[in-house]
C-alpha cells in the first residue's frame, strides 16, 4: 500500500462521525484522527518525539505519524513539535469517483460548525485521481463546495485565497478515497523562526532537530559541532537541552481562526512547555560550535541570539581540527561537511573527510562521532568503522548519518 493509500484509510472509522450541531465550546474537545506530517524519512523521529510528549501514536508512514485526539491536542502538537510540518485534523473521509462526487460529499459536510460567517479560508490538496489532469482543479471544487455550503447557511460569501494565514482545509484524494482535514497549523512548522542568516547550504530546522534526536544524545554530555555553518544543528541541540519550543514565539496558527477557539486554550495547550532559563548555568551546557569561516560564525551567533540560546553555546572561528574537545566518557561530535556538488571539489573533500576521521580517532575518545553526508563515496575516506548508518533526505538528496564509536 502506498503512503497515500494508507493515509486515506487511517481515518475510516471516523467517517461515521457526523458532526451534528454542537455548542462551539465543545468543538475543541471532539476526538478524531490527527495526522502530523513531516519530510520523507523523519517519521520515526517524529513518532519518538510525540511519544516523549505523552501522545499515543497509532500509525505511521515515511511522511506522517497518526494518532487519535482533539483540537486541543492539535494545538499542543503545533506548539511542541520540532520535527513535524503540519498538524491535520480529520473531518471526514469518503469515496469520490470524480469531481462531481467530490463536490457533493464536501458540500454535505456542516462546515458552518468550524468556519465562522465572516471567515477566510484556503484549500490545499494532495491529489492522484484518474479523472484529474490539472491537480489545481480539485482545490477549486473543494473551495466552491465549502463556499456554497456556507453561503446557504450564512447568506454571505466567505473570503478565500491561497494565503495560509487563516483557516486552511486540506483535501487528500487518492484514487477514489478522499479525506478532508483541517490543517490546524496553516503556515508550515518547518521554519523555527531563528534563522535570519542562512549562510551556506543550511539544513532545514526540522531535519536538524531529527538529526540531533537520532544521535541518541543524552542531553547532558558535551555536544560539539565543528563546521557549524549557520548553526542549525547546535541551535537545535541547545533548544532541546534547554526545553525551549520555537513555536511558542509564533503568533498565528490556523486553529486560532476556527469557531469555538478561545485564547485561554493556549494556556492549557502550552502548560509545562514554558521553561525558566534563569537557573541554568551556561557553563554546564557544554555546547560547542566552530567553523573556518568568520561569516559562518557571525551568522550562527546571530541565529543563536534570535533563538535565545547564544549564551549557552561556545562559538569559535577555527579549522575543525583546533576545536577544543572536553575529555569525557560520553558526548557527541557532529560534522555536516560539504558533499562536493561541483567538479573537482571531491578530491579536496576526500582529504577533509580523512582528516575528520583522523581527528575523531585521535582527539575524541569516549565520544560518538557523527558525519551527516549525501556523498557515500566521500564517506569511505573517513577511514573509521561505522557503528550505525541512518538514512535521511536533505530535500531530494539521499543522505546518511554515519555514527562511529570512538574508543
Ligand atoms: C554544509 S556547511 C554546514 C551547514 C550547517 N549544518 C547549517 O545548517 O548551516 C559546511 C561548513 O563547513 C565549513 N568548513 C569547511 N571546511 C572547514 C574546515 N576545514 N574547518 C572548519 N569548518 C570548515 C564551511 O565554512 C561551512 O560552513
Amino acid at each position: 500500500m502506498s503512503d497515500f493509500q494508507q493515509l486515506s484509510s487511517v481515518g475510516t472509522n471516523y467517517s461515521v462521525i457526523l458532526f451534528t450541531k454542537m455548542p462551539p465550546q465543545n468543538l475543541f474537545h471532539q476526538k478524531s484522527k490527527i495526522i502530523v506530517s513531516c519530510p520523507k524519512g523523519l517519521a520515526p523521529w517524529l513518532e519518538e518525539e510525540l511519544k516523549e510528549s505523552g501522545f499515543n501514536t497509532t500509525s505511521n508512514s515515511h511522511t506522517w505519524v497518526g494518532l487519535d485526539g482533539d483540537l486541543m491536542d492539535c494545538m499542543r502538537i503545533n506548539y511542541s513539535t520540532r520535527i513535524g510540518h503540519k498538524v491535520l485534523f480529520l473531518l471526514k473521509d469518503f469515496i469520490a469517483r470524480d469531481p462531481k462526487a467530490l463536490f457533493a460529499a464536501i458540500k454535505s459536510f456542516p462546515w458552518e460548525i468550524y468556519l465562522p460567517s465572516n471567515g477566510y479560508f484556503a484549500v490545499t490538496s494532495v491529489v492522484d485521481n484518474p479523472t484529474i489532469r490539472d491537480t489545481r482543479y480539485p482545490n477549486l471544487v473543494c473551495k466552491d463546495a465549502i463556499v456554497d455550503r456556507l453561503k446557504s447557511v450564512y447568506h454571505q460569501r466567505p473570503d478565500t485565497g491561497s494565503e495560509k494565514n487563516g483557516i486552511v482545509v486540506h483535501l487528500h484524494w487518492i484514487n477514489e478515497s478522499a479525506s478532508v482535514f483541517l490543517d490546524t497549523s496553516g503556515e508550515t512548522l518547518a521554519k523555527h523562526g531563528y534563522r535570519l542568516n542562512p549562510f551556506m547550504a543550511p539544513l532545514q530546522e526540522t531535519l536538524a532537530a531529527a538529526l540531533v534526536r537520532a544521535t541518541g544524545w543524552d542531553r547532558k554530555s558535551p555536544f560539539v559541532n565543528p563546521m557549524c555553518g549557520s548553526g542549525t544543528i547546535i541551535i537545535e541541540a541547545a533548544l532541546l537541552l534547554l526545553g525551549i519550543y520555537p513555536a511558542l514565539q509564533r503568533k498565528n496558527f490556523a486553529f486560532m481562526h476556527l469557531n469555538g477557539y478561545n485564547p485561554d486554550f493556549v494556556k492549557t495547550a502550552v502548560k509545562n512547555l514554558k521553561r525558566n532559563l534563569t537557573g541554568i548555568n551556561p557553563e554546564e551546557c557544554n555546547l560547542t560550535a566552530t567553523d573556518l569561516s568568520n561569516v559562518a560564525i557571525a551568522a550562527a551567533r546571530t541565529n543563536a541570539t534570535i533563538a535565545g540560546v547564544d549564551k549557552f553555546i561556545s562559538f569559535k572561528r577555527c579549522d575543525f581540527s583546533e576545536t577544543r574537545i572536553t575529555p569525557t566518557q560520553k558526548g557527541i561530535i557532529f560534522f555536516n561537511p560539504g558533499y562536493g556538488d561541483r567538479m573537482g571539489e571531491e578530491e579536496n573533500l576526500a582529504l577533509e573527510y580523512k582528516r575528520m576521521g583522523d581527528f575523531m580517532k585521535q582527539k575524541c575518545k569516549g565520544y560518538t562521532g557523527v558525519i551527516f553526508t549525501g556523498n557515500s563515496v566521500l564517506a569511505k575516506s573517513v577511514g573509521l568503522r561505522t557503528k550505525r548508518k541512518i538514512q535521511f533526505y536533505n530535500a531530494t538528496i539521499e543522505c546518511r548519518m554515519l555514527c562511529y564509536e570512538l574508543f
